[in-house]
């Protein structure tokens, strides 16, 4: 099953391996360059039906670090092209995954130690549901006010709209990882007392706000949403059955695909993070609710990843990591499963 075609809207897929969306920290002024056409390039000739870009700040504050991919400007959108030309042209499905990080924004890159910045070292004052920071050392945000919430929701499908004009034909909402739109999902995050903060309704109100904003300026397009399943702090945090709940609304307001990872709202909680740990979150939301699921985290092998599919546990397998280790993952997964001929021609006598 994992090269299987699957045709979502009007869009074609030639397998079910996607590159999960991964931040190259190689951005200036988020602008996308030569790193980008190549890195996501060279993932499309490797085989994967879907290559998603790392996650593109919609505003400039919203960026995790200095060095972010942007999509805040139109000026972005050339370069953009670029990458999605370069995709395409090797037969995969350009994706872009739209992003604010919130309270957990404004720190230095990983390779540069990856500590929070304020505004006297390079970093900028950041914002989210509440003054409560994400750990210690980190920035007390601002807290956005409705006209502010009503700004960033325009920036999202703002940057949607750009995001098709770039060409891409996959979106993904990061609603994921302990960034904005997680923290107003979660209560852990969320202690608003407005129409953003409290029950559920509440709490889901921004995400669904952008998903609405996001569908109906872009009908056709192919729409991804990443959550966080669990915050892995049962039963205060955001939970399994919240996401089964989040889940079915996603799927009446028009997304196609929940893509299932976890954690990361605060940075104490436990994480077992074993081979396949977050599968069964992709098979819950998959069975309960009906909507398309994606698996990620720990999946490094074919065989594991035909597994997940074989038990309809997922519909698209992200990998992440392992995309890093090997670009051409799809193809030596493709061998191993005794599929032959998939090597572009230009590499046949190697294979
Ligand atoms: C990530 N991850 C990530 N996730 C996301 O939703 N948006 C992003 O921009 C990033 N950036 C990112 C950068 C790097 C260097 C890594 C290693 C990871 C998480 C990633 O998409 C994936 O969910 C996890 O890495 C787990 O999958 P693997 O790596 O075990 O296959």
């Amino acid at each position: 099953m994992l090269f299987n075609p699957l045709k979502i809207r009007k869009v074609f897929f030639r397998n079910r391996i996607a590159v999960s969306p991964m931040c190259q920290y190689s951005s200036h002024d988020g602008f996308a360059n030569d790193w980008h056409i190549v890195h996501y390039g060279s993932r499309a000739v490797g085989g994967a039906a879907l290559v998603m870009t790392e996650a593109a700040a919609v505003e400039a504050r919203g960026r995790i670090s200095p060095y972010d991919l942007g999509i805040w400007k139109d000026d972005h959108i050339s370069t953009l092209k670029l990458i999605t030309d370069n995709i395409e042209r090797q037969g995969a499905v350009a994706g872009i995954q739209l992003a604010h990080a919130g309270r957990k924004a404004s720190v230095a890159r990983p390779s540069e130690g990856g500590s929070p910045l304020n505004e006297l070292n390079g970093g900028w004052k950041v914002v989210a549901p509440g003054a409560i920071p994400f750990d210690a050392g980190f920035q007390i945000p601002d807290v956005l006010d409705l006209p502010e919430i009503k700004n960033v929701i325009d920036s999202f499908v703002k940057a949607a709209q750009r995001a098709q004009t770039a060409g891409f034909r996959v979106i993904e909402l990061h609603a994921a990882h302990g960034y904005l739109l997680h923290e107003f999902l979660s209560p852990v995050s969320n202690r608003r007392t407005d129409l953003y903060g409290g029950s559920f309704e509440n709490r889901t109100r921004i995400v669904l706000e952008v998903v609405r904003g996001i569908r109906k300026a872009i009908p056709d397009l192919v729409f991804f949403v990443r959550i966080s399943a669990t915050d892995w702090l049962e039963p205060e945090g955001w939970t399994l059955d919240n996401s089964v709940a989040l889940s079915r609304i996603l799927k009446d307001e028009g997304v196609d695909l929940v893509d299932c990872s976890s954690g990361a709202v605060v940075p104490y909680a436990k994480i077992p993070a074993t081979p396949g740990f977050q599968v069964p979150f992709a098979e819950m939301i998959r069975k309960e609710t009906g909507i398309l699921t994606g698996a990620v985290g720990l999946i490094t092998s074919s065989v594991q990843a035909e597994a997940i599919l074989q038990a309809g546990q997922a519909d698209f397998i992200l990998v992440g990591r392992q995309f890093l280790r090997d670009p051409y993952w799809p193809l030596r997964a493709a061998q191993e499963l005794n599929l032959k001929g998939l090597w572009p021609f230009q590499y046949g006598r190697a294979h």
